[in-house]
């Protein structure tokens, strides 16, 4: 379920809503929850979802809703084949949405059933995620999906470990992408003695470049001052890192030193238009025999995700009042080129010209954390 900040009765409450990006993929939820026969729902950009796997391994997404008197189609049933409506029995062939079946027609009617469809999203499973790709309302079916590849985490060999992370986040989508790429909580929120300490803050540089709808941490030594970072040196070859962050929610990070990697893919996903979710993929050959250590690497992972967690928790509690809020220079240049490139979209989207990206060229940024 999603995270709702509540009064004491209990009463939810709806903290800022984000504007939504639509025409993109999205991760709906981890694709081993889908069982045989059965039905599962969830919410992507206030769009309430019911997903499920055919009998011939493809995973489907339908809108939660049949088009004949909107009950959830999740109460119905699943065949495997077709998605039953609970109510009048309508049957529907689920990655299509195409009616096969209304049971209650007669001899004298001329309706064609297979001219109704249910909305079916386009869906793919990536990763062990179904991934979805949400419209623009009104842009039909399948809107852009042809144009926007489904994300991906790069891998570099055929033989890695693979671990995931996940944690509803109170905060709507904005709030949460901008607390992903911020460089100055990291001392604060995530200090711990097998990660780093306050005390370990020191002046950074760190080189960026444009890259499409996006923008590219280049390819430097990561910073000495973190621990799993000194891990990887045990290697004893140079340690290269490169971060992107892509619309319309993605930061992919990749550390290689040599023939050893590790590589992730962080989304940040609105749930509704005031709250959002943090997925996080990764996979790396590093200490690839070593036992443990992908229980080890999963609990200092979600260890670290707790603390974005809390922290967003503590900061929903103070955006309920809307406060205003400030960006700073440098720290907060990614938050910047985040929203330029968020509004740029929205632009291009509504003017159809290209989308005009807010930096010319590479640009370095200073920052002590
Ligand atoms: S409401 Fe679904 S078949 Fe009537
Ligand atoms: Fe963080």
């Amino acid at each position: 379920m999603p995270f709702v900040t509540t009064t004491e009765a209990g009463v939810p409450i709806q903290g800022p809503t984000a504007t939504l990006l639509y025409d993109d993929w999205y991760p709906a939820l981890r694709t081993d929850r889908l069982r045989p026969n059965r039905l599962t729902t969830a919410m992507l950009l206030d769009i309430p979802l019911v997903l499920g796997r055919r009998s011939d391994g493809r995973v489907f997404a339908m809108r939660d809703s049949c088009p004949h008197r909107g009950i959830p189609l999740s109460v119905g049933w699943f065949d495997g084949e077709h998605v039953t409506c609970r109510y009048h029995g309508w049957e529907f062939e689920p990655c299509g949405g195409q009616c096969a079946l209304i049971p209650s027609l007669s001899s004298y009617d001329h309706l064609d059933a297979t001219r109704i469809f249910a909305t079916a999203y386009p869906c793919e499973e990536r990763d062990g995620h179904a991934w979805v790709f949400i419209p623009s309302p009104g842009t039909g079916k399948k809107g852009r999906s042809a144009e926007r590849a489904v994300p991906e985490l790069v891998k570099f060999g055929p033989r890695y470990r693979t671990a995931f992370l996940t944690a509803d986040l109170p905060c709507n989508v904005d709030h949460g992408i901008i607390g992903l790429m911020d460089p100055a909580h990291g001392p604060f929120v995530h200090q711990a003695w097998w990660w780093r300490t306050r005390s370990s803050i020191r002046q950074k540089t760190k080189r960026f470049e444009p890259i499409a709808e996006g923008f590219r941490m280049s390819a430097h030594a990561p910073s000495g001052n973190s621990a799993p970072y000194k891990l990887l040196g045990v290697y004893g070859e140079p340690i290269e890192t490169t971060i992107d962050f892509t619309l319309p929610n993605r930061r992919t990070e990749v550390i290689r030193c040599g023939e050893k990697w590790f590589s992730s893919l962080t989304t940040v996903t609105p749930v509704t238009s005031s709250t959002c979710r943090i997925d996080v993929i990764a996979a790396w050959n590093v200490f690839y025999h070593v036992p443990l250590v992908t229980p080890i690497a999963k609990f200092f992972g979600a260890k670290f995700v707790r603390q974005d967690q809390v922290t967003m928790i503590q900061q929903a509690q103070g955006l309920r009042h809307n406060p205003s809020l400030m960006l700073i220079d440098d720290a907060d240049k990614p938050a910047k080129w985040y929203f330029a490139l968020k509004q740029a979209r929205l632009d291009s989207a509504a003017t159809g010209a290209a989308p005009r990206h807010p930096m010319d060229g590479p640009v370095d940024l200073h920052w002590r954390s």
